[in-house]
């Protein structure tokens, strides 16, 4: 199989010296310094719907997008819509849901939309290509992190497992509502909090699962990770769908990337690592900072979030991005 992480390894880079973060260094975003007040970031995430509510996938769809920004401690401005969709097989009633979920979402975020771009498509897909400004020397870079740093979550984890179950029928409406409440939720708060309280660095938890992103975090700073299971907070129903064996089929794939870069307890069931990298959308804020800081940030964390401590990161010569998992 064609190996994402690779192809975009071998990208051109850019030596402009006012590209202060992005892909090539392992970031959420670009950061591009525009005077010594202010740089650009942008982003830009789009994917199928994850949902069977037209509203709801619009919602989350945005959120997602707009979390990136916010990974980085950024305030996003203003966003272009990012449209697939088959005009000629499903009811124009449906794009009009998709887009105003969407739109509520990125105004509730205090941005505009201000345009996009849509083209026919057999299976819809939704998103954002987003901008927004931050401080060139106050934003949270994912490779920031220091020896010692607690790492902290601030939504549950098991969107993929909920989501796949959800296709199959199977899920509780009310596990599904509860993974839809979560994952539409902006992450704005999360970002105030890390800001206020001196985060080292920061990600947010998507597609690569909680292990991935963590590890990625803990390689891009030089340093390795350790997770307390018991720590780590759960969607309601996530579980019981993922004992059940309702796991999406990205899960494996998450795993495979992290083979050799894994030390599991013995007691750690197969379910809690299949959770561990289950393929998160729209996932909460994964934060690092000093031992002494969490106090600050669990007091500036406001509305729905979470700030739950789940690990910590450490100096270990030669384990850069590996994770013990306990
Ligand atoms: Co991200």
């Amino acid at each position: 199989m064609a190996d994402l992480a690779h192809v975009l390894r071998h990208l051109p880079r850019t030596a402009d010296q006012r590209l202060l973060a992005g892909a090539a260094f392992g970031d959420d975003a670009a950061i591009y310094q525009l005077n010594a007040e202010i740089a650009l970031i942008q982003s830009v995430d789009f994917f199928a719907p994850i949902v069977d509510d037209p509203y709801s996938y619009g919602q989350i769809a945005a959120a997602n997008a707009l979390s990136d920004i916010y990974a980085m401690g950024g305030q996003p401005l203003v966003a272009l819509n990012i449209v697939a969709f088959p005009l000629k097989s499903l009811p124009s009633s449906i794009l009009q849901e998709i887009l105003k979920g969407g739109s509520d979402k990125v105004q509730e975020a205090g941005a505009s939309i201000i345009g996009g771009h849509t083209i026919e498509d057999d299976e819809p897909k939704y998103g954002l290509a987003v901008t927004g400004t931050v401080s060139p020397d106050r934003f949270v870079p994912s490779a920031g992190a220091k020896a010692g740093d607690r790492l902290i979550l601030t939504k549950p984890i098991g969107t993929g497992v909920i989501a796949t179950a959800g296709k199959e029928r199977t899920a509780p409406p009310g596990d599904i509502d509860e993974a839809i409440r979560w994952m539409s939720a902006l992450n704005r708060d999360a970002a105030t909090a890390m800001l206020a309280a001196g985060a080292h660095a920061a990600t947010d938890v998507t597609g690569f699962g909680l292990l991935g992103h963590l590890s990625e975090l803990a390689r891009a700073s030089g340093l390795a990770a350790e997770i307390d299971v018991s720590a780590v907070p759960l969607l309601p129903g996530a579980l019981e769908l993922a004992r059940a064996g309702h796991i999406p089929g990205g899960t494996q794939t998450n795993l495979d990337a992290l083979r050799g870069k894994l030390k599991v307890a013995g007691d750690i069931g197969s379910e809690w690592l299949s959770l561990l990298a289950d393929p998160q959308t729209s996932g909460g804020l994964l934060v690092t900072l000093p031992d002494g800081a969490v106090p600050a940030f669990e007091a500036s964390i406001t509305g729905q979030m979470l700030a739950a401590v789940v690990g910590k990161l450490e100096a270990r010569e030669g384990r850069a991005g590996h994770v013990q998992i306990s």
